[in-house]
Formats: structure tokens, sequence, C-alpha cells
């Protein structure tokens, strides 16, 4: 018997790897690790085992991985220390006897010299590390989710239309639910031993193309325009982001404008077994109510 322990079963990722894992292993080998198991409570009911468990707590997660073969490492957000976290989570795995990790880095591409802040460098730190762990290893790395493009545009686009700086680079987007799948299937099956992952959607798209299935959806046009850093932010901010946050998503978009997630490895397919959901499929199931209620 193989325990398989998820983290961050509280938030969308882990609790989606967790749920899918259900579907391919039975409920008693699977664990979740959360800092509120009650913010879990529904994993519970489905017969899944929630330990507790804070990145910054050594000594809980020794006890929390004990009798654990295999950990997926659900990353913790930027800017809240994710390298103190993140090693406590190996170096925890390694105390306690656990074989193999399952990360999830950002991709990121060495050639183009590009690093999002609080990100990359932290996803390398790991990377690092957990080879030198003498673990079992697997990266799962992850391009931008589809869920974030609706954050890149802002406010209502289909209105208003799509800004952004300038750029004409494309993204291979994924959206959570499949990048949690691929997880399931990389943590089920053997044969996933110390590779990386680029877990790529496809197609890629850019803001323009956006725009342009936008337009489809709502079946008008929806204007691109590039626009100033400023701009950008400020239109952000006008939708209620923090000022900060704001400024983080722009990092984003830039490296997309950049071209640093363009790539194509055909990983997220091969492990799904079928093509992964395009850009148009998700935004049109997103913004489809939105259009018709514009409409009416
Ligand atoms: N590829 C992308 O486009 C992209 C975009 C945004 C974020 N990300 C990364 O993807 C990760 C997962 O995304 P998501 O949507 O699943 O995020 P999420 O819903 O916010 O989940 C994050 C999880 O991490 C847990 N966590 C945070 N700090 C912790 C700590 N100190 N100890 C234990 N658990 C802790 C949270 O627990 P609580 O419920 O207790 O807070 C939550 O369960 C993010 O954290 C971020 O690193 C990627």
């Amino acid at each position: 018997m193989t325990r398989i322990l998820v983290t961050g079963a509280s938030g969308n990722i882990g609790r989606m790897t967790l749920k899918h894992l259900l579907k391919r292993i039975p409920a008693s080998d699977i664990v979740g690790l959360a800092r509120d198991p009650d913010k879990a409570a529904d994993l519970t009911a489905e017969g899944i085992e929630i330990r507790k468990g804070d990145y910054f707590d050594n000594e809980g997660l020794v006890r929390a991985f004990e009798g654990i073969d295999k950990v997926m490492l659900v990353s913790t957000h930027a800017f809240t220390d994710r390298n103190t976290q993140h090693e406590n989570v190996i170096n925890a795995a390694k105390q306690a006897g656990v074989k193999h990790v399952v990360y999830m880095p950002v991709i990121h591409n060495s050639d183009s010299g590009i690093k999002l802040p609080q990100v990359t460098d932290e996803d390398i730190f790991v990377e690092d590390k957990l080879k030198a762990s003498g673990l079992t290893y697997t990266l799962m790395r992850h391009p931008p989710f589809l869920e974030n493009i609706q954050g890149y545009v802002g406010g209502n686009p289909l209105e208003k239309g799509v800004f952004t700086p300038s750029g004409t680079g494309k993204a291979g987007y994924a959206c959570r639910a499949e990048l949690a799948e691929a997880h399931a299937v990389v943590l089920a099956e053997a044969g996933h031993e110390n590779k990386s992952y680029s877990l790529y959607g496809d197609p890629a798209v850019s803001f323009s193309d956006i725009a342009q299935i936008l337009s489809d959806i709502s079946g008008k046009p929806v204007p691109f325009k590039e626009v100033s850093d400023q701009a950008y932010i400020a239109n952000l901010v006008s939708t209620g982001m923090p000022e900060p946050a704001a400024g983080f998503v722009l990092t984003w978009v830039h490296c997309v404008n950049a071209g640093e997630w363009e790539g194509e490895t055909g990983d997220l397919e091969k492990l799904l077994g079928r093509k992964p959901t395009t850009p148009a499929e998700f935004l049109r199931a997103s913004y489809a109510s939105l259009a018709h209620e514009t409409h009416s």
C-alpha cells in the first residue's frame, strides 16, 4: 500500500488534486494536509484523512508525514517566505521517511533571464533543495492558470475591451482542474520518478488573441489596445485590486508578452490522455453568462 499526502488541502489545487486521486485510488490511501482541517471538511466527508500541519512548523510536519510514502507539495503564496516553508516540507519529508516529493514550480525559461519576483528564484531554490535531498522527485511545472486571464484583463473586457502593456508573446495557459488531474496521475502511477513535466495548455494565446476570442463569444468586437504600465495598473486598481497586487499581476503580464510561456511539450495532454481545455472553451464557459446578461 502506498499512502499519498497532498498539502494545501483547503485550497484550490490541493483540494482538486485530492478529488482526482479519489477517482484513482482508495480513500484509505489518501491524506490531505491543512493548517485548519475544518476548511477541508468536505474531503473528510469523502473519507480522506485530513492532518493538521503548517509549513512553518517543522516538527508538526514530521508528525503529519508519518507513514506517508509520497507527498505532493502545493506551493504557498508569493511574499510569504516561501523558501523557509518549502524547505521545511522537504526536510520534514526526509525525516519522516517519505520517499517521493512532487512539487509544482511555475515554468521558467532559464535562457530568457526573465524572473517573476518572489516566485522564480524561490522555485529554483526548492528544485535545488529537492534534487540535493536524495528524495525521489517529480516536478510538475505550471504555466499561468487559465483562471488568471480574467484578472489579467481586469474589469469587464466584454464591454471595455482588453488593455495590456505592449508585447505579442503568447502563453500556453492551463486550468487548475486539469493541472490537478495531472498531479493525481503522477501521484497514483509509477514511472514518473525523477522526471520534470512542463504542463503547457494548447493553443498558446496572446492578449490580442484573447480579445478575438472574447469578440467571438460576445458576438461584437472586443477591442484590443496596448497601454502603458501605469495605465494598466490604474485600470486594475479601478476594479478594486490593491496596487501591490496589480504590480504583481503586471509582472506576469510582462512575462506573457515576452513569450516566457510560449512553449509546447504535449506533457499535459499525455498525462490527461486527452486534449486539455482550450482558452476559447474556458473563456466561453466563464464569460458566456456575462455576455448573455450584457445583451439582454
Ligand atoms: N501558475 C499560476 O498561474 C499561479 C497563480 C497563482 C498562484 N500560483 C501558485 O499556486 C499555488 C496554489 O494555487 P491555489 O489556487 O490552490 O491557491 P490557494 O487556493 O490559495 O491554496 C494555497 C494553499 O496553501 C496553503 N498554505 C498557505 N500557507 C500555508 C502554510 N504556512 N502551511 C500550510 N499550508 C499553507 C493554504 O492554506 P490555508 O487555506 O490555510 O490558507 C491553501 O490550502 C499558490 O499558492 C501559488 O503558489 C500559481
